[in-house]
């Protein structure tokens, strides 16, 4: 697609962005109208860099995962023989088959899209026709294909996605030649240092589909505001909010021009904080971090498509991607250091790990869906933000940059 203009007036969307104290919402239908949502991701989606997993997930060569990315295009992460991540379209170049589908499915599942896989493979043959593809995403085979005049195979290969690699995260581009994303998260490297998160290893990534716009998801993510009050029931903040200064009750340091990075790191009140109802962490702390570390959190959002958030023994990540309008997908998965998933309970440990977090998302998921739903009404505001409500001004700023460089490129 070519480029568009914003069906939306950009002056809407302004008064968004300005400093949290004067700051309302983004316009309603920036969470439902389809036509706006197919200017977003020309605009955002179709530009920056999207999250897709962990390289871990492919430690050696010819491992691979697949992925759908925004809803429509499967891809493959697959790593190759010089040790090298590639994400490649999984559409064969013959027929736009999906060269990772099954080729025999159950009946109840013939009418389904191709489920997501993962494994080891020396090359990749479509069930289709078997064409055979390398893991570099050459074409090595196509039965029949040298009988056609002109037909060369070394001229077809499975479309290649830009990728970078960023504390152990992998990432892909649709763009041809898209800003490199690590040197726009420098401030965030440090903030992450002792971390060490590019030697943790994850736990498999859950699917979490969600029936909501992806900015509703990770503005609930970032959310300081509501932890104190739709969570009350759960966890007490107090302790954290009288003490804290910075990521509760404060604000994140300034958008950097340029920075796809949002968030910052802040002081929980107490020490070891963990995300369940005990607010004390499960596992061991992470054995490079320092004594004021433990006493903090950081949050950080890779715009567009990572949320982080880091304790003292474990950090969660959610890569979410836009499916439609009004649906996303989440990728979910906890990242250790890896001798604490060698402890003898670990498993144990880590289903109550994920139980705590899953009580907070029992509460975060009705709300989503109700306020998703609000966004059609006739009634729905532009609403003044609360002072705890600086992750929206600053992901409202770090969107219209975006939206007024494709609205221009589009007039
Ligand atoms: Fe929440």
């Amino acid at each position: 697609m070519g480029p568009i203009r914003s069906p939306i007036p950009l002056e809407e969307m302004e008064p968004a962005a300005r400093p949290v104290s004067e700051a309302v919402g983004l316009p309603p239908a920036c969470y439902t109208d389809a036509g706006f949502y197919a200017f977003e991701k020309a605009a955002v989606f179709d530009t920056e860099w999207l999250c897709v997993g962990r390289s871990s997930q492919v430690p050696e060569p010819g491992d691979y995962f697949t992925a759908t990315l925004l809803g429509t295009e499967p891809v493959i992460v697959v790593r190759n023989r010089d040790g090298r991540i590639n994400v490649m379209s999984s559409i064969c170049q013959h027929r736009a088959m999906c060269i990772t589908a099954p080729a025999e499915r159950p009946k109840d599942e013939w009418f389904d899209p191709p489920p997501e896989c993962s494994g080891s493979t020396r090359n990749f043959r479509c069930p289709y026709h078997w064409w055979t593809y390398d893991l570099d995403g050459r074409l090595i085979g196509a039965p029949e294909m040298h009988q056609r005049p002109g037909f060369v195979r070394s001229e077809i290969s499975l479309p290649q996605l830009a990728t970078e690699e960023w504390q152990g995260f992998v990432f892909c581009s649709f763009a041809t030649d898209p800003l490199p994303l690590g040197p726009r998260l420098g401030a965030f490297d440090e903030m992450l240092a002792n971390y060490c998160i590019d030697e943790m290893v994850t736990t498999e990534p859950e699917m979490l589909p969600m029936p909501f716009n992806w900015k509703v998801f990770a503005e609930n993510f970032m959310d300081a505001y509501h932890s104190l009050r739709l969570h009350a029931s759960l966890y007490d903040f107090t302790e954290a909010d009288t003490s804290n200064e910075t990521l509760l009750a404060g604000t994140f340091p300034p958008l950097e021009p340029g920075s796809i990075g949002i968030g910052g790191r802040g002081r929980t009140g107490f020490k070891d904080r963990g995300m369940n109802p005990t607010q004390a962490t499960l596992f061991p702390p992470i054995p490079t971090l320092d004594e004021d570390d433990r006493w903090n959190v950081v949050y950080l959002y890779v715009a567009p498509s990572l949320l982080i958030g880091a304790y003292s023994d474990s950090v969660k990540w959610l890569a979410v991607q836009p499916v439609s309008a009004g649906e996303s997908l989440g990728r979910l998965g906890y990242l250790f250091p890896e001798p604490t998933t060698k402890l003898k309970l670990f498993d144990q440990l880590l289903e109550q790990h994920k139980r705590g977090v899953e009580l907070f998302y029992d509460q975060d998921m009705p709300v989503a869906v109700a306020s998703q739903r609000g966004m059609g009404s006739r009634f729905a505001p532009q609403g003044p933000l609360s002072g705890q409500d600086f992750f929206r001004s600053q992901l409202a700023e770090w969107l219209l940059e975006r939206y007024r460089a494709a609205d221009a490129a589009g007039a």
